[in-house]
């Protein structure tokens, strides 16, 4: 169907015919070249990450593509974090600033630390923490901000790194869901003291599940390495079991870092494509009335995980369920609500329920709805759509006509 008959069709909420008119293209994301780096694997006659090859291998490639100097392979993008926190000595008491909208693999690791996540309030447009709302929520107490680069947008660095260098405070980059972003041309997770990366099965490269943190610092590289593995220490001249301090067993495997070092040379590709079609999505529904399009941070080449977009619901005439049934009507992959709520009102803040007795000191901090208004209005407005690097110029095209004849009739025009 031309674009002028779609143009007088009403959207398939209405009675219309769907804009979509075949499915989402896909591809297989795992194929020969992993294969064969897991034959390797099998036929070294081990898969421990200190006896075997595809783990140094890995992480000896990935330190290469994000610039660092050293990258320590761990099970998953939350070990990454943990294993950061504890390398960076954030301890019981200490504050931790953070943004409401993640995954509890971002905040799980700073309460097993005995440490309070305190929840900064976020930019409208690239939902990433504010730095203004990160200074205000600074006391003597906080030790680290971790830095979210959500849907692959890097935060603001260069602000986040101003205000942890005054304040003496360390910045962790959690690039779970921004794997080949860039931020002033370098890799987000290499402006922070530690980067923290994920490979579970949803991410832009996946071994199932798995994680590396990145450093420039070999001491702190040396305190990762012994935080991923119960703080033995496995070069050859080491006294094998000396543990100091706290840490659990988060090593990777052989056959998951032979799979992530051939995902690893996949990354570039995937993320040229996922720049190419949400930039196109970000250039071409720039006049929708009613919709506000995610904003790149200034300064970012993303690598867009997902992409979000936000309801006016008074230029609109509808809200982000509305819009998002529409959507789905006419065949696009949406929901509403990303997560749902900003993690501070889950049970486990709203309770305090961690754990079933004794004392935590976050248990002496107030969590509750309105302590983050802007990124409550994200959620509450947010529409998500799926992205895959897949999706071909004709998934494009049907997307953008969607998008742009739902909003219009919603809005009246
Ligand atoms: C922003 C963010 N941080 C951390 C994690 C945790 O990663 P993993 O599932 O590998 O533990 C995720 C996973 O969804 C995430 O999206």
């Amino acid at each position: 169907m031309t674009t002028a008959a779609l143009d007088r069709d009403p959207p398939a909420v209405a009675g219309g015919s769907p804009a979509k008119t075949t499915p989402y293209r896909q591809e297989r994301r795992y194929g020969e070249e992993e294969l064969a780096e897991l034959r390797e694997a099998l036929e070294q006659g081990t898969l421990f990450y200190a006896q075997g090859q595809k783990v140094k291998a890995l992480e000896k490639a990935f330190a290469e593509s994000v610039g660092a100097a050293h990258a320590i392979a761990c099970s998953s993008g939350t070990a990454a974090i943990h294993s950061a926190l504890i390398a960076a000595g954030v301890s019981p008491g200490d504050e931790v600033i953070v943004t409401p909208i993640t995954d509890m693999g971002s905040i799980a690791p700073i309460l097993y630390q005995g440490a309070i996540p305190v929840f900064a309030d976020l930019d409208p447009h690239t939902y990433n923490i504010a730095p203004t709302s990160v200074a205000a929520r600074i006391t003597p107490r906080t030790r680290a901000i971790l830095a979210v680069h959500l849907a692959g947008n890097a935060c603001d660095l260069r602000a986040l790194k101003k205000i942890a260098d005054r304040h003496g405070l360390l910045l962790i980059e959690d690039c779970a869901q921004a794997h080949g972003a860039r931020y002033e041309g370098r890799a987000v997770g290499t402006w922070g003291q530690i980067g923290c990366y994920s490979y579970n099965e949803f991410k832009h490269i996946s071994c199932g599940d798995g994680g590396v943190v990145v450093t420039e610092d070999a001491a702190l590289a040396k305190k990762l390495r012994l935080a991923t593995d119960k703080c033995y220490d496995r070069s050859p001249d080491a006294l094998v079991r000396q543990p100091v301090f706290l840490a659990n067993n988060y090593r990777m495997t052989e056959l998951q870092g032979a799979v992530a070092l051939a995902q690893l040379r996949k990354l570039p590709s995937i993320v040229q494509r996922r720049r190419d079609w949400c930039g196109a999505l970000n250039e071409r529904l720039r006049d929708v009335p009613g919709i506000s399009l995610p904003q790149v941070t200034s300064g970012c080449d993303p690598s867009w995980w997902f992409y979000l977009m936000r309801v006016k619901p008074q230029t609109l005439r509808a809200d982000a369920d509305r819009l998002a049934e529409a959507l789905r009507a006419e065949g696009l992959p949406v929901s509403a609500h990303y997560i749902g709520n900003c993690l501070y009102e889950y049970p486990i803040f709203t309770q305090h329920s961690a754990f079933e007795r004794g004392e935590h000191p976050y248990a002496a901090y107030p969590y509750a709805r309105g302590k983050c208004p802007e990124a409550e209005a994200i959620l509450e407005t947010g529409v998500m759509l799926a992205v895959k690097e897949s999706y071909s110029d004709a998934d494009l095209e049907e997307t953008i006509y969607a998008i742009r004849r739902v909003a219009r009739w919603f809005a009246g025009q």
